[in-house]
This record gives structure tokens, sequence and C-alpha cells, in this order.
């Protein structure tokens, strides 16, 4: 019998600002989970937040998309959301983009991650969750463990990895995607997801036996809406060790705290930081944006577990170059590169903001008597 992880999350409300999730709401939903628990609709669970996000994470033997298993993240997310509302909390229901559940939750706001397999004698898994920023957040490092030797060595070393791994590639504009074998075509999958805006890893697979290793939650809030409603605050599943990334291998991609759109207003680049729980609360500028990382193991579908990955000293260089980072580009203020690029601002309150201003704008034509040409791209192809 097969065991699907699924991993659920929606921001209901939170204390104080987009900081962190009330106690509260925790509890409401663990009501819901637990009941689904004893009606066995679903195997296990473990319910827990990071900044401003509840997340559920979920064991069962009902495949992906599974209606009930929806239903159950559905209803504990909206008595959450009931309770936000009583305690007064801030943006309470923030995701829960409709109103009414049909069939499964794919386009209603929540976040999905749902992988499902045969479970291995041992079944070690990572559950990552980010706070302020969007799936692409997860290309970078997800090219790291599974095609790069210099973060992995498995790739080198164990038999098992050396053919490589299959990158499943979205594409959220045109709404297709492409799977792309490394190391064969790993530039070509650089040239696509080095766009990480457009182009969203959301499944890993190991080459030798097509053995899903990874899968990452899509969904792009601000697409689903048409307009701005927050960041996606995506979650990522890793299955790790015996012919996949050992779990080491999997943290080493987090050594750096890269650059993500995402913080505050959703509007900035800022550096992931990797922290342990007790830090998943959102501060500064309303991040830098938060990762944290719980390791599992799946036994007959029990989640034996979890802990906390990043609650480490090794990880401390990281978090320290992360305030430097912080440090830095907060400087720019409003200025690009530390802002997002105009595309992305489209779903933002900026175009209204411009849009106040379209009278006052004067003609350079009549101004200063210099030709049209001056300013139309065709004409300066020619
Ligand atoms: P242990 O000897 O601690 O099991 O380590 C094995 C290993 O391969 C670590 O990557
Ligand atoms: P969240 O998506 O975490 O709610 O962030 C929204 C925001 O605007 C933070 O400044
Ligand atoms: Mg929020
Ligand atoms: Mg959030
Ligand atoms: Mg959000």
């Amino acid at each position: 019998m097969k065991t699907t992880l699924s991993v659920i999350k929606a921001d209901i409300g939170s204390l104080a600002g987009h900081h962190v999730v009330h106690p509260d709401t925790i509890a409401a939903a663990n009501k819901v989970l637990a009941e689904a628990k004893r009606n066995n609709i679903i195997s296990d669970y473990y319910i827990t937040f990071v900044g401003d996000d509840l997340q559920l994470i979920m064991t069962h033997e009902r495949g992906e998309l599974d209606t009930k298993v929806h239903e159950t993240a559905w209803n504990a997310f909206k008595e959450a959301a009931k309770v936000a509302k009583e305690l007064g909390l801030y943006a309470a229901g923030q995701d829960l983009l409709s109103d009414s559940f049909s069939g499964n939750l794919r386009g209603m706001g929540p976040g999905i991650a749902e992988i499902e397999f045969e479970e291995r004698p041992a079944e070690p898994v990572v559950i990552f969750m980010a706070d302020k920023t969007e799936p692409g957040a997860y290309n970078l490092p997800l090219y790291k463990i599974f095609a790069d030797p210099f973060n992995t060595a498995g790739l080198v070393i164990d038999p098992t990895m050396h053919e490589g791994y299959k990158f499943e590639v979205l594409d959220v504009r045109e709404g297709e995607s492409i799977i792309l074998n490394t190391p064969e075509e790993s530039y070509d999958l650089l040239a696509l997801i080095g766009t990480p805006s457009r182009y969203i890893i959301r499944r890993v697979y190991r080459k030798a036996d097509n053995l899903q290793a990874s899968v990452v939650s899509v969904e792009r809030l601000n697409l689903i809406a048409g307009k701005y409603v927050g960041k996606d605050d995506p979650v990522m599943i890793i299955r790790a060790q015996h012919g996949l990334p050992a779990l080491g291998e999997i943290l080493e991609a987090f050594t750096v705290p890269y650059l993500v759109p995402g913080w505050m207003r959703g509007s900035h680049y800022g550096p992931l930081m990797p922290v342990p729980q007790k830090d998943a609360r959102a501060t500064r500028f309303d991040g830098p944006p938060r990762l944290v990382g719980l390791g599992f193991n799946i036994k007959n579908r029990r989640l034996v577990g979890p802990t906390d990955l990043f609650d480490d000293p090794a990880f401390d260089e990281v978090r320290r170059t992360a305030q430097i980072i912080t440090d830095y580009i907060r400087k720019h203020g409003p200025f690009m590169p530390h802002r997002l690029e105009p595309e992305e601002m489209e779903y933002t309150t900026l175009p209204l903001v411009i849009e106040k201003l379209r009278n006052r704008f004067k003609k350079e034509t009549d101004m200063y008597k210099t030709k049209p040409s001056m300013y139309s791209h065709e004409s300066s192809q020619e």
C-alpha cells in the first residue's frame, strides 16, 4: 500500500501584523485534524507554523489531490480563520480566496505539496517551509541538491545517483511544463530556472528508476487572485538517503543566504535565512525571508519526529551573513534591485500610484522638440 505525504499551508491571520501564527488558531486546526485521524481520513499529522503561515503535515493512503484530505485541510483552515477573526488577528483568512470547497484545494489559495510513494524500509523526509517568498525560491537549492556535484557528493560517488535526476519545470505564465534531464541538459535547465518568477521546479525524479524525490507547492497567489494578496510562502518535500541525496547534502544547499523575492509587501529581494522553529517569526522589515526545515522518518504512515534541522550552530554563520546582506540591501530603500522589477510590481498596489500621476506626464516631443523615434522600440532596432 502506498503512502501519501501532504503538506498543505495557508495564512489564516496572524498576531501583530504578518508576524506569527497565534497558538489558539493552531489549536482550532488541531481539533479538525484529530477528528480526521479518528475517522481514518488521515493516518497521522503534525501541525506547525512558519511566520504567519499555518502548516498542516499529514500522512494518508488516499493519494494526491484527494477530496477528503483536502476538505479536511480546508475545514482546519476555516476553523482556524474563525478563531483568528474572533481574536481580531491581522488579515484573518488571508489565503482563503474562495468561499466554498469543491473537489480539491487547487486554485483556492492554500499552498499544496503532495507526494505518493512506496515506503522504503527507512523513509527519511525533509519538509521545508518558507515565509515571505515565492515558489521559485527553491529553484536554486533544488539545482544544487540534485544536479551540482560541488554540493552533493553522491552525484559523483553513489552509483544510483550517478545517472542524474529529472526536473519538471512549470512555466506559470503559459501554464505548461517541461521535463529536463541532468547532467546532460543542465545548461538548458539553468536557462529556464534562472528566471524563478516564471519557471518553477515542481518535481524531481531519480533518472535510474523514476523514483520521485521532491515536490514543491507552486501556487502563485497573485495569479489566482489577479492582484497582490500576500506572498505564496512555499513548502517543499525532499526524500533523503538510499540513492537520494543525504540529509547533509540537502541542508548544504542552504549555506548561502541567497536572494529571493518577497519580504516587505512581497515587493523586495532579501536573503533567505534558515532558522530554528523558535525564530520562525517575521520581524525586521517583515522578514528577512525565513526558512524552517523539519526532518521526519515515516513508518507505516506514522510521522516519526520531527527534528528541527536549522537549530544548529553550524548555520550561525549563514544567519550572520544574512544579517550583513540585510543591512546592505536595506540601504537601497525603495530602489531596485532591492525593490522588485516593474513586471512583478504590477501585482502590487504600485500601479494605483502611477495611475494617479498619469495626467501629469508631458510628451518629450512637445517639450524639447525631440523626434518620436528616440522613444520607439522599433526604430531603435533598425
Ligand atoms: P555514519 O557512519 O554516521 O552513518 O555516516 C554515513 C554517511 O554516509 C554520512 O554521509
Ligand atoms: P505574507 O504573505 O507572509 O502575509 O506577507 C505579506 C506582506 O505583505 C508582508 O509585508
Ligand atoms: Mg500574512
Ligand atoms: Mg506568510
Ligand atoms: Mg503569504
